[in-house]
């Protein structure tokens, strides 16, 4: 008999609404000044000039514009529950993952850049924030677990990235994979996860306006337990889709098996576009708890976002788009 170990977001539909918050003091620290060691995924950046300073965006945050189009239409999540209330596996199974993953140290990091693309190559993150436009996008967040928030982005559009690397026309996925410090992610001892954590967008949907690389978060650089120091943010898809800490993207034109669907196939797919319709095998999606006042709201297809990506998938008719 196959038995499955539930996953922290792997509770029964009882427990959605009933889970209460863990709520704890803000951290001080800022994401750039954890403590710990460079990790595997960090890459040979040591020797350069800014690596111990903060990025361009996370310096000045003030100077970072709000873009009016993306209007999430709802009261943001206050910052201590979206700083606090966390799901990064490689730090522990736990929601209260925040403390631990301060320690991941923000600077020198590097992002490999590979596979199907004109030229591979390591660029350090500050280099990188040199050659985008940053800007502040609140965008609503909804976790498959049945949580949600709506929070204060700082990042660049992923297809400023896509630009920039230069894929060849025969790439038709972008996959990411998130770092792995034995020092600091205690959860990469667990034998039950095959590490890294792996995601994948489409190339036409890594283009799309709402695809997003986020840097900071209310106007500070990205904490840890957040996925600082840059992570991707996809709202109309489910949580897991935005990895965390960001180490390596490579184009290629097979469509990787991402992190969650090779643990359990049959619960996660590749796709994963919010749609209240379509229940998870084990409890219903047509609601969410708002992270705060724990309201409970009707969740919309896309997470309210079809305007933007829903032509997509007109075409994918045929695959399994919602999990
Ligand atoms: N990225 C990594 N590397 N590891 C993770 O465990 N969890 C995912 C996603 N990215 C995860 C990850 C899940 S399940 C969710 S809901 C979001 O991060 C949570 O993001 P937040 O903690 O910033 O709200």
């Amino acid at each position: 008999m196959h038995i499955v170990k539930r996953r922290g977001w792997e509770i029964a539909e009882s427990q959605v609404t009933a889970e209460h918050l863990v709520v704890n003091r803000r951290s001080v620290l800022s994401g750039a000044a954890g403590l710990g060691t460079i990790g595997l995924g960090m890459m040979a950046a040591g020797g350069s000039a800014l690596a111990q300073g903060a990025s361009p965006a996370a310096a000045s945050p003030g100077a970072v514009a709000r873009n009016p189009k993306f209007e999430a239409g709802r009261a943001l999540t206050d910052e201590k529950f979206a700083t606090t209330y966390n799901n990064y596996y490689e730090f522990g199974e736990s929601k209260n993952v925040w403390r631990e993953a301060q320690k991941l140290k923000q600077r020198p990091w590097a992002i490999q850049i590979d596979g199907m693309v004109k030229q591979a190559r390591t660029i350090d993150i500050d280099d990188l924030l040199k050659q985008v436009q940053v800007e502040e996008r609140v965008y609503r967040h909804r976790c498959v677990e049945a949580w949600a928030m709506t929070v204060p982005w700082m990042g660049f559009p992923l297809s400023q990235l896509v630009a920039l690397a230069e894929p060849l026309s025969a790439a038709k996925y972008l996959v990411f994979e998130t770092a792995q410090d034995k020092a600091t992610m205690k959860g990469l001892a667990s034998p039950f996860y095959s590490w890294p954590y792996v995601e994948g967008l489409a190339i036409d949907e890594a283009m799309n306006d709402l695809a997003f690389l986020s840097t900071g978060l209310y106007g500070k650089p990205l904490q840890g337990q957040n996925g600082g120091p840059i992570r991707l943010t996809v709202p109309w898809k489910y949580g897991f889709k935005g990895a965390k800490s960001l180490a390596r993207i490579t184009f290629t034109d097979k469509r990787p098996k991402t992190f969650w669907e090779g643990l359990q196939s049959r619960e996660y797919g590749f796709w994963a576009n919010v749609n209240p319709a379509v229940s998870h095998p084990r409890w219903s999606q047509s609601r969410e708890r708002l992270l705060g006042d724990d309201e409970m709201v009707p969740t919309q297809i896309y997470n309210g976002y079809g305007d933007f990506v829903a032509g997509l998938y007109t075409d994918r008719k045929s695959e399994k788009l919602f999990m």
